[in-house]
């Protein structure tokens, strides 16, 4: 039988790094594959290829030369450094993802295809909780392409019989890699500043509730959503998974528990505005039923987790 070869794009990144440690531990073949080097010591032993994902003849011929059957293409701009060069974000983020569905197409040998999206699909007027069919007006660079994304993905499984799964994540915590600007970033940052001395400088409002993710969670999305059978799967476009929402305030009350000295202020900036315009939690009753999505960390144990972390590593930025 011929093994499975999974690829993820975009590997050296926030999710990409925690994904490859995930699949490497499941004793999967991987490949690995970005515009930067992985820095992480446990993947630095896997095959690494530096690919642009917009170049589709090096991305095409490394894909072939690995015979890859399962793609995870997480390469993109994020909402935050989204809105500050759109161009360039709406470029990768569209550009990158018909090169990866194009290919999977031309390609027999690539049977699966994750790629992600995000709450950004949802705007103002989704209403606090959003629905999985709920109303998307996305109001961010970022959100219109995952948007568009999500109906990409759809017409390639509908026309060109491409599987190509997905989840719209909400804000990711993890301690692997560092967050690539996006709006969320700040409930990853602020790990890296407890014991400073200064307060932490957090740039969304005290009180701006928003759903979010612990890492090892949207691993297991990934893979889960991966594993299911394609039968199963009632959702031509992206589902909704929610893990829990808190806002900025409620998590630092959570790490004053671990470290009583810990003091923050906020300081909205722009990011406040994009932040405003996202729903507070995601409906995600249909992941639950289709593919058994079921999250198993809350608050207190992604506090209790990112503490831990700290204490056996450097700085992320470092
Ligand atoms: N992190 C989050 O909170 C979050 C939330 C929702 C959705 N997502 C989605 O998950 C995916 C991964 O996000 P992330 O947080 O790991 O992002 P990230 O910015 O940390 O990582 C992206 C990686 O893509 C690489 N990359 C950039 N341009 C490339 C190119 N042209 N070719 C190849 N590689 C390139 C970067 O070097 C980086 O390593 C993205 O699609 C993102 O939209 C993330």
């Amino acid at each position: 039988m011929v093994r499975d070869v999974h690829c993820i794009i975009g590997a050296s990144g926030q999710l990409g790094t925690e994904l490859a440690l995930g699949l490497k531990r499941a004793g999967e073949q991987l490949v690995l594959m970005d515009i930067k080097q992985p820095v992480y010591p446990e993947l630095l032993d896997l095959p690494f290829e530096m690919i642009d994902v917009c170049e589709r003849g090096g991305l095409a011929d490394r894909l072939g030369a690995h015979r890859v059957t399962h793609v995870y293409h997480l390469a993109a701009a994020l909402s935050a450094r989204g809105e500050q060069d759109p161009q360039w974000a709406w470029n990768l983020n569209m550009k990158g993802l018909l090169n990866v569905l194009d290919i999977a197409h031309a390609m027999p040998g690539i049977r699966q295809v994750f790629w992600p999206s995000s709450i950004a699909v949802f705007g103002p007027g989704s209403g606090p909780i959003a629905a999985q069919s709920g109303h998307r007006l996305p109001a961010t660079v970022y959100g219109i392409s995952k948007n568009v994304g999500e109906h990409w993905c759809a017409w390639y499984h509908q026309n060109r019989n491409v599987d190509v799964r997905s989840v719209r994540y909400p804000g990711l915590v993890g301690s692997l890699a560092p967050p690539g600007g996006g709006t969320t970033d700040y409930a990853v940052e602020v790990f890296d500043h407890i014991g400073e001395g200064l307060p932490y400088r957090c740039f969304l409002e005290a009180g701006e509730v928003l759903p979010m993710m612990h890492m090892g969670d949207a691993v297991e999305a990934a893979l889960g959503l991966m594993a299911a059978p394609r039968s199963a799967l009632r959702c031509a476009e992206a589902y909704n998974i929610q893990a829990m929402s808190f806002s900025p305030e409620e998590l630092f009350l959570e790490i004053r528990r671990h470290a009583p000295d810990f003091a923050f202020e906020c300081i909205p900036d722009f990011r406040q505005d994009i932040a405003a315009g996202w729903p507070d939690g995601l409906e995600d009753s249909m992941a639950r039923a289709d593919w058994g999505w079921a999250p198993k960390v809350d608050l207190p144990a992604l506090v209790a987790s990112m503490m831990e972390a700290r204490l056996s590593r450097l700085p992320l930025n470092a």
